[in-house]
């Protein structure tokens, strides 16, 4: 009796000790491929942002999340106060990263010229995307056209103009888009087809007429 309660407890404290070592991520392992890819990540991003990226443990680099129980990459914060002077991404480096769920590169500067953001479309957990202040144009959209589990898409002002692409963020189920300070313009199309949506931000943009049938601000 006493002796079964002592393993109970002893197995117990086992059980803490390793939440513990868990939570405080301790117990991580870092997966080789994704710490090689978050290197050359760092080396794409060097003019901009300084990581402090080193040592075999990734999941505990600043600005890396991984999941607690698998280890792979599920977020990356790499947004910046909007920085002057441009950045040639390759957005090939990401696709080792294919647990990723969440992704910042807002105000890194980066071009549209040969990023091929179509790629992404391998990453199919990516559920949120923040582009924004970036030098990008209308292409942008096209080239996410493919990554379906996007839902949360940040294009603040990333120089897209014309009409709002209603369709193409529709088709994509975007729940929640922010597209303040481009250069839309022209009259608000009709939003009730885009069954998706959750919320759209359209400040600081040149648009006439009134939002229906949708959450808006
Ligand atoms: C982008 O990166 C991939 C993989 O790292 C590489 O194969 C490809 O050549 C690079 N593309 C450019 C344009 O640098
Ligand atoms: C967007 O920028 C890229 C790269 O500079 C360019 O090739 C493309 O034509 C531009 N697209 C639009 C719609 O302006
Ligand atoms: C809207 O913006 C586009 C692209 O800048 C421009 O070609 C077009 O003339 C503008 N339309 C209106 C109604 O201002």
């Amino acid at each position: 009796m006493s002796y079964n309660f002592t393993v109970i407890l002893l197995a117990q404290s086992l059980m803490l000790l390793l939440l513990w070592e868990s939570a405080s991520g301790f117990g991580l392992r870092c997966k080789e491929e994704e710490r090689r890819a978050l290197l050359q990540i760092k080396a794409e991003l060097q003019q901009q942002i300084e990581l402090e990226w080193k040592g075999m443990e990734c999941c505990s680099w600043e600005r890396v999340t991984c999941d607690p129980i698998t280890g792979h990459v599920t977020r990356l914060d790499l947004g910046v106060d909007p920085m002057p002077g441009s950045i040639l991404l390759n957005a090939t480096t990401f696709l080792p990263l294919r647990q990723l769920r969440s992704l910042s590169l807002s105000g890194l500067g980066i071009t549209m010229a040969g990023a091929g953001f179509e790629s992404w479309s391998s990453l199919s957990k990516l559920k949120m995307l923040d582009l924004s202040y970036n030098l990008l144009n209308n292409t942008i959209i096209s080239s996410l056209a493919k990554v379906s589990s996007l839902r949360v898409l940040d294009l603040e002002n990333t120089a897209i103009v014309g009409n709002i692409p209603v369709k193409e963020f529709s088709a994509l189920n975007l729940e929640v888009v922010n597209l303040r300070k481009n250069g839309l313009n022209g009259s608000l199309p009709y939003l009730g087809d885009w069954s998706s949506l959750k919320a759209l931000s359209l400040a600081g943009n040149i648009l006439d007429g009134t939002i229906t049938s949708t959450g808006n601000s």
